[in-house]
């Protein structure tokens, strides 16, 4: 997803859809059934000049076109959540129509600073640390924030008709702090004020019934001033803190203890109206305090009452649930890396999100809207990549579905009703005007021809295999097997390679000769270095094993909820895709030991300035000294030739589950002590920059997801018989070991679980923090990898 290209952080907001172009040609055809008394000749001729017209219609806008939604588990709709990941404290429920509510605050640094607003998760802020310590992303959550001028608790829980939350500031000696709320409308709701801050702000919404928002301090004499801006201006949602800065004055007024002046920014009252769509109320406090706040119905009482106790409550069910389901507790781990096992499931669960809005699409005819779309879906990390990437969301799930398999399934159900008629779905969901604005131009329009890892299937193989959830939500898988069914053979059918047995990311480029190895982003390893040459004869290992666990899927699938000519079908498209013979000859290099993608590659490839015609002068092109031939990528040795074990596609009492155990446990190639590096060590394209521009990524540095996922598969051939059972367990125990023990001392360092580690010094590196698949290490410190 070359997420590395990625706009400094923020990302976006849940989304006013923007104007549609017309996606429905085809009801254009329907009058033309009426005309059956006319002339028969005119008639004819009429149908004749339609069907051309829509012929070229059609050709010149194919249509892009959801499937009917499927319903998952239920789930109330009014319900408030932490569903705004990018802020680092807002809320909203899982509806487009719901208000949103978030929190701003800077400190004030009057006459001279200008205000550095926190309001997006931004890693330009400085914060030292934030992130969720306890969340259960639905009902409750707690995060701590460490500013430069003050620690901040954000603590909340849902309510039945809204939600409490306490925010607590310790605020330095001498430091003041300005901090802000508000309340957005969606749809015609607007907020008036009220009289005092137990009813700060009162709402008439058709959505939620009548609400209002009360605030209370525990300590009064911490606030110094109040102020508040009501407009019903349409804000775009990525401007609110520029609305807020421009709306704001500076008055001089005299500090209450020791009569010197003092200057303080609150917002400019004078320009309010009598109501309005946006509401942000400012409390400027001079002291330490605790801040409570309630949303809820208008004839409620006090925003603090009860709110300690309950969350105390939360917070002690919360912890009982996670010993229970991951038991960390008694095992030997530090108490920093049991803290870090708390903080990796909660930031998951806390950095969950609600989106709506449309997708641009590449099509023939140009950018084309997909949509209106609705997600619910989990992040790869809050400042960085604050949307839903679908490969990411398979192994987010691989963690989610142990705690909670419900909030599972409702997930997957939202990605299921992003699949296109043929199949497709999106591989980055970048909805609405605002995401856009974070994204790159060149990296928002999605391609329908783009396949991304089907990895959720490898937790809905986990779901199926679990009695508990087969027996609650049958009814959900049996919605989503149809849903999946479709996703397989779009696979099958636009990512097939020269044989039935053989596969091909679409998207690499062909034609450059700007990158050392043209980049493959559909496959999820972006710059993992492939045949040199991209070609039609290609064939994409890791492809393969994500085609045969499909299939492996399916058939268990179609055995619960299809017909028995389903099952049989399935029971042979697993047979075939599931051949170790076949994969064998497709992708074992007997001479190299090893499993590697085929295709037109040259060993002989390298990054130099070339001189080129303009005002440039010279430039880095990929020069090629002996002419690619067909043949095995075997000077690349990495993650990608870990499929076959990842996927458990090798028979335990193989000479190739040797050969590949044998290379994992090699430090000249993939061992560290800090965790498995994606490129060999051996090989030239490790630690290679891609382009002048492009440094490495997926070639070296340790990745989690892929150490998860050998680690797992090690379990396996640990727990069942054959002659490398016991290599496999040692090569598990110390693998286990280095990555509990890197990332624990990272996260005690620098408070982050990392994007990833650096494989020659164990530091964490790339965005931050990063609680998308990095949070597997819980799965990884649990035992149970597997069940
Ligand atoms: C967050 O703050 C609480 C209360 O001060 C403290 O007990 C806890 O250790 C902190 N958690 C983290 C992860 O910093
Ligand atoms: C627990 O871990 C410590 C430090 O890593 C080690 O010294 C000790 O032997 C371990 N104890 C057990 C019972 O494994
Ligand atoms: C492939 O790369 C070339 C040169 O870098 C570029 O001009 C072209 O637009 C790229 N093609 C696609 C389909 O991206």
């Amino acid at each position: 997803m070359n997420r590395r290209r990625r706009n400094r952080g923020g990302g976006f907001d849940e989304g006013v859809p923007s104007a549609t172009i017309s996606l429905e040609p085809r009801t254009r055809s329907r009058s033309f059934f009426s005309f059956c008394s006319w002339d028969f000749g005119i008639l004819a001729f009429v149908i004749f000049i339609a069907s051309c017209y829509m012929f070229l219609y059609i050709y010149m806008n194919p249509t892009i076109d959801k499937l009917p939604p499927i319903s998952g588990p239920d789930y109330d709709s009014k319900q408030w959540g932490s569903y705004r990941p990018h802020l680092y404290f807002g809320l909203r429920t899982r509806s487009p129509q719901s208000p949103l509510f978030g929190m701003m605050w800077y400190e004030s640094q009057l006459p001279h600073g200008r205000p550095q607003v926190r309001h997006w998760c931004d890693q330009n802020d400085g914060i030292n640390r934030y992130g969720w310590y306890e969340a259960d992303g639905r009902s409750f959550g707690k995060q701590n924030i460490s500013d430069k001028f003050a620690t901040i608790h954000t603590d909340w829980i849902q309510e039945a008709n809204g939600f409490k939350a306490k925010i607590n500031f310790d605020l330095k000696p001498g430091k003041i702090a300005n901090v802000l709320f508000y309340l957005t409308s969606q749809d015609n709701t607007v907020f008036k004020q009220g009289y005092h801050l137990n009813e700060v702000f009162k709402a008439k919404s058709e959505f939620l019934g009548d609400f209002k928002l009360s605030i209370e301090l525990k300590d009064e004499r911490a606030l110094f001033m109040k102020s508040v801006l009501l407009t019903n201006e349409k804000v775009p949602i990525n401007m609110y803190q520029d609305i807020v800065v421009g709306n704001s004055e500076i008055s001089v007024e005299s500090n209450p203890g020791s009569q010197e002046k003092m200057f303080f920014m609150h917002l400019n009252e004078k320009v309010n109206e009598r109501d309005g769509r946006m509401a942000v109320v400012q409390l400027n406090l001079i002291k330490s305090t605790e801040i409570y706040i309630k949303l809820g119905k208008i004839e409620n009482q006090g925003a603090n009452s009860d709110f300690e106790k309950e969350i105390q409550k939360k917070s002690q069910n919360f912890k009982t649930k996670f010993e229970k389901v991951f038991e960390i507790e008694n095992k030997n781990y530090t108490a920093v890396q049991k803290t870090m096992a708390k903080v990796a499931l909660s930031n998951m669960l806390g950095g969950i999100g609600y989106w709506n809005g449309f997708n641009k699409v590449q099509t023939s005819s140009g950018l084309q809207n997909y949509g209106p779309h609705t997600l619910f879906s989990a992040v790869p990390s809050r400042p960085f990549f604050p949307r839903g990437f679908l490969w990411d969301e398979g192994f987010h799930n691989m963690l989610i579905r142990k705690f909670d398999p419900k909030l599972s399934l409702e997930i997957v159900v939202s990605w299921m009703n992003l699949m296109e008629q043929s199949g497709w779905i999106p591989r980055e969901m970048i909805l609405g005007p605002e995401a856009e604005a974070r994204v790159p131009q060149e990296y928002i329009a999605q391609k329908m021809d783009v396949a991304n890892p089907p990895s959720l299937f490898y937790v809905i193989d986990k779901l199926v295999h679990d009695e508990k959830v087969v027996a609650k939500y049958g009814g959900v898988l049996a919605k989503i097997y149809p849903r999946l069914e479709k996703w397989f053979f779009w696979l099958r059918g636009t990512q097939h390679g020269t044989s039935k047995t053989t596969f091909r990311w679409r998207g690499r480029n062909e034609t450059t000769n700007l990158e050392l190895n043209p980049k493959t982003l559909s496959s999820g390893l972006d710059d993992y270095p492939r045949a040199s040459h991209p070609s039609d004869i290609e064939r994409h290992l890791d492809l393969r094993c994500w085609l045969a666990l499909c299939a492996r899927v399916l058939e268990r699938l179609s055995k619960f909820y299809g017909t028995d000519a389903d099952h049989r079908k399935f029971s042979k498209h697993m047979e075939e895709l599931n051949d170790f013979d076949q994969l064998v000859q497709d992708h074992w290099s007997e001479e190299h030991q090893g499993f590697y993608d085929y295709g037109k590659h040259s060993e002989d490839v390298a990054l130099a300035m070339v001189p080129v015609p303009g005002p440039k002068r010279v430039e880095y092109q990929r020069v090629t000294a002996r002419a690619a031939t067909n043949k095995f990528v075997t000077n690349v040795y990495g993650y990608n030739s870990l499929y076959p074990l990842m996927l458990r596609l090798i028979p335990a009492d193989s000479k190739h589950l040797k050969a590949t155990l044998d290379k994992i446990r090699d430090p000249k190639l993939l061992w560290t002590k800090f965790g498995l590096r994606s490129v060999s060590k051996t090989s030239p394209y490790y630690q290679a920059r891609n382009t002048e521009h492009d440094p490495p990524y997926w070639r070296g540095y340790i990745w989690i997801n892929i150490n998860y996922m050998v680690l797992s598969a090690l379990r396996h051939y640990a727990d069942i018989d054959g002659p490398y059972r016991e290599n496999a367990e040692n090569i598990f125990g110390e693998l286990r070991k280095n990555l509990v023990e890197n990332m624990g001392k990272q996260f005690d360092k620098t408070g982050y679980i990392w994007e990833n580690y650096d494989d020659s010094t164990g530091q964490g590196r790339g965005s931050h923090p990063f609680n998308g698949w990095s949070s597997l290490i819980l799965m990884i410190m649990s035992d149970k990898l597997e069940t």
